[in-house]
């Protein structure tokens, strides 16, 4: 077919009288606005008030640095390597196929908690375990646990309240006693949990750490059934308490102590799910349930290679605790769907920047089981 046939077919486009040009354009200027307006409002600047999560990625990064290329909490850590091996006793509770009996790849990463990939390691931190799950058909089950027996706080604005509160000041490397005081006073029930984690003994190193996931989920069984739960790793390491009186002279000792005993054999813990009961609250991760509650053995979590450097799968992960299989549903938590939001956001800031100095955590001492 020639090109003139072609014109000849074409329908004859009018030229635009001059209402139809404003509409047009008006049209255009619209959508332009809106597209403004949805980036303006994620953003957080149309809000001031709203705590948006680009807004507690900025209060992280005003609090622990700039630092181009790492997480935005939790920026020192480890990639792990190993597998869980499931005994069944799951399926009960969950349809999911993480909990049928067998085998399964995981890839993990410990962690301290703060947004300095560099500062030193210290036993009093935060310590985190982000894990993947994959089940041999394919469900991807993400968790990210602490070494607290509770979240200091329930909701994710108090925990933007405490991170500002707690925040050293400069001229004294403490936080203002002034700002800890007005943020206790606003969020009284804070002492409650406080006193909790002030009992929870801490261990020598990740090894020996007990590890919590702190939010409420629901499993769901094959016949729909709901049960609310909360779960645990429980090291098969001995718990030893650090020596007051010792110091090491490792900055980082915590993350080549745990490299170091992964080389030296595997290490193993076992999965629980605490089972719920009526009025146990789903919705509030700064109480515990009842120490009398139903704990399930899963089966067992063991970590026996380190991943390198440069090619570390775990760090590419979003640990997002909404990362769940069938059979596994979030609960009412608020800190469920703000965990989520905030993770994406410091991925999303992370994943385009580029790292200047490798943080020490990710460089082991001693070489061996890498993968
Ligand atoms: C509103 C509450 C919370 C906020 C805003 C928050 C914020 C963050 C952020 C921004 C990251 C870095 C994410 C990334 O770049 O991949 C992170 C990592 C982490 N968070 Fe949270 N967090 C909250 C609550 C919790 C809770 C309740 C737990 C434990 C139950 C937890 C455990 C962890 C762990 C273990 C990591 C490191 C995961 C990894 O290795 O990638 N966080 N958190």
């Amino acid at each position: 077919m020639s090109t003139s046939e072609n014109s000849s077919q074409a329908p004859s486009l009018k030229p635009l009288g001059a209402s139809h040009f404003l509409w047009r354009s008006l049209a255009v200027v619209v959508i332009v606005v809106c597209v403004a307006t949805t980036f303006a409002y994620a953003g957080g600047w149309l809000s001031p008030g709203t705590l948006t999560p680009a807004r507690f990625v900025n209060t992280l990064e005003q609090i622990g640095g700039k630092h181009p290329g790492y997480r935005r909490n939790h920026a020192r850590g480890l990639g792990v390597n190993g597998y869980f091996e499931s005994n069944g006793n799951g399926e009960q509770l969950s349809r999911s196929t993480i909990f049928r009996a067998g085998k399964m790849n995981v890839i993990g990463r410990f962690s301290l908690s703060g947004g300095d990939p560099h500062a030193p390691d210290k036993s009093s931190e935060v310590r985190g375990l982000g894990l993947q799950f994959t089940s041999p058909d394919g469900q991807v089950w993400r968790t990210a646990m602490i070494n607290l027996p509770v979240f200091p706080v329930q909701t994710p604005e108090a925990f933007h309240d405490m991170l500002l509160a707690s925040q050293p000041d400069p001229a004294t490397g403490k936080p203002d006693p002034n700002a800890m005081q007005t943020f206790a006073q606003k969020h009284p029930d804070v002492a409650a949990a406080k006193k909790i984690i002030q009992q929870n003994p801490i261990s020598t190193g990740f090894a020996n750490t007990t590890f919590h996931g702190l939010n409420a989920f629901y499993f769901v069984n094959s016949a729909g059934k709901r049960t609310p739960v909360r779960w645990i790793l429980q090291p098969e390491q001995s718990f030893v308490a650090p020596d007051p009186a010792a110091t090491s002279p490792d900055p980082n000792f915590l993350f080549h102590d745990l490299a170091d005993s992964i080389h030296h054999g595997s290490l193993r813990w076992r999965l629980k799910v605490i089972v719920g009961e009526p009025g146990d609250p789903t919705d509030n991760a700064s109480v515990s349930w009842p120490a009398s509650r139903e704990q399930i053995e899963l089966g067992t979590l063991v970590l026996d290679a380190v991943e390198q450097v440069q090619e570390s799968p775990a760090d590419k992960i979003n640990f997002d605790p909404l990362t769940l299989p069938d059979g596994i549903e979030p609960s009412d938590d608020p800190l469920l769907s703000a965990r989520s939001a905030v993770y994406s956001q410091s991925f999303t800031r992370r994943a385009g920047e580029t790292r200047q100095h490798p943080s020490p955590s990710e460089i082991p001492q001693h070489q061996g089981n890498e993968r």
